[in-house]
């Protein structure tokens, strides 16, 4: 049986190694997916019924039943969401994920006070997945807009401080003295919930999808603590692959923002209201009309398309692939330039693209793009703001400077279809759209690339 089992688990082990490695690339990623799932559910079929002891039938009942109404639940949110709202649903999953292991570690404390080792590994995935849940909570509440983007207490930064070292001295003197009491093990979980929320209240803005990705390596983690409790090494390499995985993605999003971890942490982004309206100060802005735009693009030689968070609210995906193919054929070279935080979560436009079956080899990643966009004759911006706007560049004083940007202010025309001139997620003024070279084509995205694509058809 233990042979048995050791060998379930390590066929589980290598889907998820392969199913990740398979999720780097769009065409591989849904049979990646599908692969590591099939191991997961490989190493959970095992886990229940290969071992040796005597279980009752009442357990299996109750397992099977946990399982089957768990199942449904998140067949039919995974089934209804929208790509929008991808972020909220990843940050509920870290959520649960961190309360069972919290979970977890409260039935296991009062069995095994006297062993030192033990007892460290289970209050660590009481703290752990206690951040990791109410944190996910705020995380989600930010998201979906019922909680303020950002909340400061006075002075918040030495507080959480304060708060975390409190915890870890706490959590420190319960395995020094083998203290056997529900009432302090339910107090460590509650000032690990307390530090969850205060953690994750006062960061908000662009900073969120990187909060997202840290909390969901801390599930990782606390995965992987349960695995060492259990001696179960599918339940280890699993958290430890969650865990390094989500670090690497926080990292990749931190350095694309240039930001570092500590001033996502520490710092003040995402304070800075919406400004909207025609800004005097940076000039005049200059519409255009779809037939228009469609006479320039027809007779371009390069267009770079640049689709952003629009483009995905709009759900114009399938429409400006349309008009990618349209333009194609007619012999006009089309590429799209992906910024990699383009859209409200890592790879957000890649997935919406492959959606609508873009092919992949036209997606290109910003450091590929830029140097090309000086011989290019028109970008279309679909939907984006935040990702091209040059005071990354220009103006020391805005939230986003230094952050890498599309530089299509090098292109020789530009065309930027947004609805109003209202700002984007970082809540500021963009000079792009009053550059002498951009033309604004007005209007809901899917609207208007729909006119844009009849239009196009009517050129001969
Ligand atoms: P944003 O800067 O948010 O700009 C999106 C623009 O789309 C808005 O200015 C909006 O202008 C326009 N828009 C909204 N609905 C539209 C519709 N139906 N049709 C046409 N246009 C529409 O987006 P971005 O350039 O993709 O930049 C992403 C931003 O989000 C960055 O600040 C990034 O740091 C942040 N962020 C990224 C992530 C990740 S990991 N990708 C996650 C969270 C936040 P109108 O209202 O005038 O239409």
């Amino acid at each position: 049986m233990g042979i048995l089992l050791n060998i379930i688990y390590l066929i589980a082990t290598v889907t998820f190694v392969v199913g990740l490695k398979m999720l780097g690339h769009p065409e591989t990623a849904k049979k990646g997916n599908l692969i590591a799932a099939a191991g997961m559910g490989l190493a959970i079929v095992g886990t229940i019924f290969v071992h040796e002891q005597q279980v009752s039938p009442i357990i299996y009942i109750l397992i099977g039943a946990a399982i089957l109404i768990g199942s449904i639940i998140g067949w039919l949110i995974a089934i209804k969401v929208e790509m929008t709202k991808m972020p909220e649903l990843v940050s509920l999953f870290n959520g649960f994920g961190g309360a069972s292991a919290a979970l977890i570690g409260l039935v296991e404390y009062g069995k095994n006070v006297n062993n030192a080792t033990q007892s460290t590994t289970i209050v660590s995935g009481i703290i752990i997945g206690a951040i990791t849940f109410s944190g996910s909570l705020i995380a989600w509440g930010k998201l979906n807009g019922s909680l303020k983007s950002v909340v400061r207490i006075p002075y918040y930064n030495i507080i959480n401080n304060i708060t975390i070292i409190g915890i870890i001295i706490f959590a420190a003197f319960m395995v020094a003295t083998g203290v056997d009491s529900q009432l302090v093990l339910y107090a460590l979980l509650a000032t690990g919930l307390i530090y969850g929320i205060l953690f994750v209240l006062p960061i908000g803005g662009a900073d969120m999808p990187v909060v997202i990705s840290l909390l969901n390596s801390l599930t990782g983690i606390a995965a992987a603590i349960t695995g060492i409790l259990y001696n179960n090494m599918v339940m280890l390499v699993g958290g430890i692959l969650v865990g390094s995985a989500g670090i690497i993605l926080t990292v990749a999003m931190c350095k694309a923002m240039n930001r570092t971890l500590g001033s996502v942490i520490f710092g003040a982004f995402g304070g800075a209201a919406a400004t909207a309206g025609e800004n005097k100060a940076l000039g005049s802005i200059k519409s255009t009309t779809a037939s228009d735009a469609a006479i320039m693009m027809n007779y371009a030689n390069n267009v770079v398309i640049v689709p952003g968070y629009g483009l995905a609210v709009a759900q114009a995906q399938h429409v400006i692939h349309e008009l990618e193919e349209l333009l194609t054929k007619r012999g006009v070279n089309v590429k799209y330039a992906i910024h990699p935080v383009a859209g409200r979560m890592p790879g957000h436009m890649n997935v919406l693209l492959a959606e609508s079956n873009v092919e992949y080899n036209m997606l290109v990643e910003m450091e590929d793009i830029n140097p090309q966009f000086s011989n290019t004759d028109i970008v279309l911006v679909v939907g984006a703001n935040d990702v091209v706007n040059p005071a990354a560049h220009n103006n020391p004083a805005s939230p986003i400077y230094g952050m890498p940007i599309l530089d299509v202010e090098n292109a020789k025309h530009i065309i930027v279809n947004k609805r109003s001139m209202n700002a984007g997620y970082a809540g500021i003024e963009n000079e792009l759209f009053y550059n002498t070279k951009t033309s604004m084509l007005f209007g809901d995205a899917k609207a208007a690339l729909t006119d844009l694509v009849a239009e196009m058809k009517k050129i001969q």
